[in-house]
């Protein structure tokens, strides 16, 4: 892959000097992909499933079409893909139907410090509404989900496990392929977190038989404010809706309802059209680069950069080994927002923070952490003005007494 050639395809990056390390928080957007999101409202602005005119059957077919490239991209089927506003909503949408209808006081969750809060919080809020119990992975020393410790708290009680498939703070790859059959022993379902998987991995649901999966367009090159739910179709049959209103049924009585067939009763009101058709154009965007390709590339860059960040005095890197272009990093002693603000300077984005994950966080026993995510439009180059900033911004803390 070139990377330097593939910056020219984004607009971010060719309009101002800057250097994008947070990649882990949203990716950038492609020219192709708003394109293809203005082609949507310039020639066929319209809402789908409605209007018997022409370009309304257009929008409709972009828009079918569009779930297909998105449900061949992880192997799913197309009744099995859900369209909703982003991972959150398609993990709060699985704990809310599934875990309310579905569980017990003497059931228990599985669950691990690794989750974001979009994959802990509605477990949390199952957990208080049925009286089910969480029950945390513990971390190996390294702060990874290792099958041997998953073994330690899987059980007879076991009926859901919530894990994710790549940390967004530490980058780490959860053994899912191990773990899965282990928890359908078990009889439990596994809803899996793969909105950092997604950008550069390749996810074939049913090779790795995961009952549920969620992940969000923007951080695949995709537009904001779509995310999808992958769902087994026997699972989603059984699923009830948790929105409702227009366009999920098909027949409105004065006391009840009858809903649509999956993925459709899922989905109620005008839904994300040109995000649907942007997230669409990515996905063929990223076939073509290839995720095993661009994730050989980030680790490659952050090979790089973690190998030269441990020989800097001052500077404490938590995950050296991690499997993915992502790397948690401080500078002793410097608050992660004030150094944040110093990179900022210098036209780098990097995140500082919690990152909506504060079980690691404390897990990990800082306040916060920086965090630099290279993905498949970061050079070499890049990752030399990281080092030399990184040495900059620790000299210039160190001088004024931090
Ligand atoms: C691992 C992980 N899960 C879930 C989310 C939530 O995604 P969204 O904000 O797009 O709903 C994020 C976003 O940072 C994430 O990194």
């Amino acid at each position: 892959m070139d990377a330097h050639k593939l910056k020219q395809c984004f607009p971010i990056l060719t309009s101002q000097p800057l250097i994008y390390l947070d990649t882990a928080a949203s990716s950038l957007t492609p020219k192709r992909v708003i394109a293809t999101m203005n082609e949507y409202y310039t020639e066929y602005p319209v809402n789908v499933h409605r209007g018997v005119y022409q370009i309304s059957y257009k929008a409709t077919e972009r828009y079918t079409a569009a779930r297909q490239t998105i449900a061949d991209f992880i192997n799913a089927d197309y009744e099995e893909t859900v369209f909703t506003r982003g991972a959150s909503s398609a993990l709060n949408l699985i704990a809310t139907s599934y875990g309310l209808n579905n569980l017990t006081a003497n059931d228990e969750i599985i669950v691990s410090e690794l989750e974001h809060h979009s994959h802990i919080l509605p477990w949390q809020q199952v957990a208080k509404k049925t009286g089910a119990k969480l029950i945390y992975v513990p971390l190996n020393s390294e702060g990874r989900i290792t099958t041997e410790n998953f073994k330690k708290v899987l059980s007879d009680q076991t009926k859901v496990v919530a894990l994710t498939y790549i940390s967004n703070v530490m980058g780490y790859q959860t053994p899912l392929e191990e773990i899965i059959p282990l928890a359908h022993q078990k009889n439990a379902i596994v809803s899996v977190d793969a909105a950092q998987a997604a950008p550069h991995k390749t996810i074939d649901v049913k090779k790795l038989n995961c009952d549920f999966l969620a992940f969000s367009g923007h951080k695949m090159l995709g537009p904001t404010g779509i995310g999808i739910l992958y769902g087994k179709r026997e699972l989603l049959d059984k699923l009830e809706p948790v929105e409702f209103g227009g366009d999920m049924n098909d027949q409105v009585n004065l006391y009840d309802a009858v809903w649509k067939e999956t993925p459709y009763k899922f989905e109620t009101g005008t839904p994300p059209i040109a995000e649907a058709i942007g997230l669409a154009e990515a996905v063929r965007f990223l076939q073509e680069l290839d995720p095993e390709a661009i994730l050989n590339h980030e680790i490659a860059l952050k090979q790089k950069a973690v190998e030269a960040l441990i020989k800097l005095e001052g500077v404490t890197v938590y995950n050296p080994t991690s499997e993915t272009g992502i790397i948690a990093f401080n500078l002793d002693g410097v608050h992660p927002h004030d150094a944040v603000s110093f990179f900022d300077q210098e036209n780098i984005a990097l995140r500082a923070g919690h990152h909506c994950a504060q079980l690691i966080i404390q897990w990990l026993k800082v306040p916060a952490t920086l965090r630099a995510s290279f993905y498949a439009y970061n050079t070499h180059e890049d990752v030399d003005t990281f080092i030399e900033v990184v040495k900059k911004a620790r000299d210039f803390f160190t001088s004024v007494g931090f």
